[in-house]
């Protein structure tokens, strides 16, 4: 009853367990999730796991941190993985100017490209934004991507901002971050979401919640996100799992 709207599980910490990581994880309630990728070897690697699985899905697309290796081939490259079964989105894309792995200028290159790829495709997009929330609004904006709409995930803009993606046909997608004690402004962002505009995550291996922060992080975990939300919501566990399962099947089209 569970979406895990962001998963790495190309990731080398899964390397020794994976299956049977992803296994238990759709035994404890995970219905669905979504391979994110970050380079064309995970963009290739999801949708084997998406052909392996079939709660699996796979999303294409290189990570702000790998653009310095893209060029046009490799672009080509992932619009022809876009047209695999079960591939619902491009990303992850984005901007990273927290690490700034690659210059500024290339990174905004190619997150315009990859959107339009994405318009070509019509499918939704993933967006990685860190530090770098005024030149991600304005790329969207200055290459339409309201057309395909997407998700802002492991959001970490203001309230104001997530208002602005709302109007702009996005989505506000919130992980173990959330259950952090610093969360303060991120409890306030959920808060104010609709919630027919949230989605929860993991982005597992990484940020990984309470209480099994420092631990490597999982789908199954996933579960602490939706309680935090439920709290924050006044709702109930199983309507913020409920509701948020509907959001990204709608968004993914699954
Ligand atoms: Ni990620």
């Amino acid at each position: 009853m569970l979406f895990d709207t962001h998963a790495h599980y190309d990731d080398e910490r899964f390397e020794l367990d994976r299956s049977d990581v992803i296994e238990r994880a759709h035994r404890s309630g995970v219905s669905y999730i979504i391979n994110a990728a970050s380079d064309i070897k995970s963009c290739e690697e999801g949708i084997a796991f998406a052909r392996k699985y079939e709660y699996m899905y796979a999303a294409v697309g290189v990570h702000p941190h790998e653009v310095g290796k893209l060029d046009e081939n490799t672009l080509d490259r992932i619009g022809q993985l876009a047209k695999e079964e079960k591939v619902v989105a491009i990303g992850e894309i984005g901007l990273d100017y927290y690490y700034d792995t690659a210059p500024r200028e290339i990174q905004k290159h190619w997150f315009a490209q990859q959107i339009n790829l994405a318009r070509e495709l019509q499918l939704p997009i993933i967006v990685h934004d860190r530090d770098a929330h005024q030149d991600s609004m304005n790329i969207l904006k200055d290459n339409k991507a309201n057309e395909v709409g997407g998700v802002f995930h492991c959001y970490s803009g203001s309230v104001e901002m997530a208002k602005e993606l709302i109007d702009y046909n996005f989505y506000i997608s919130v992980g173990g971050a959330l259950t952090f004690k610093n969360a303060k402004k991120l409890v306030e962002v959920v808060r104010w979401v609709p919630m027919e505009r949230l989605l929860i995550e993991t982005d597992c291996p990484y940020l990984t919640p309470e209480p099994h922060r420092g631990k490597r992080n999982d789908s199954s975990y996933v579960r602490f996100v939706a309680e935090k939300v439920a709290q924050i919501k006044e709702l109930s566990f199983e309507e913020v799992a409920e509701i948020t399962l509907e959001n990204a099947k709608k968004l993914f089209r699954i």
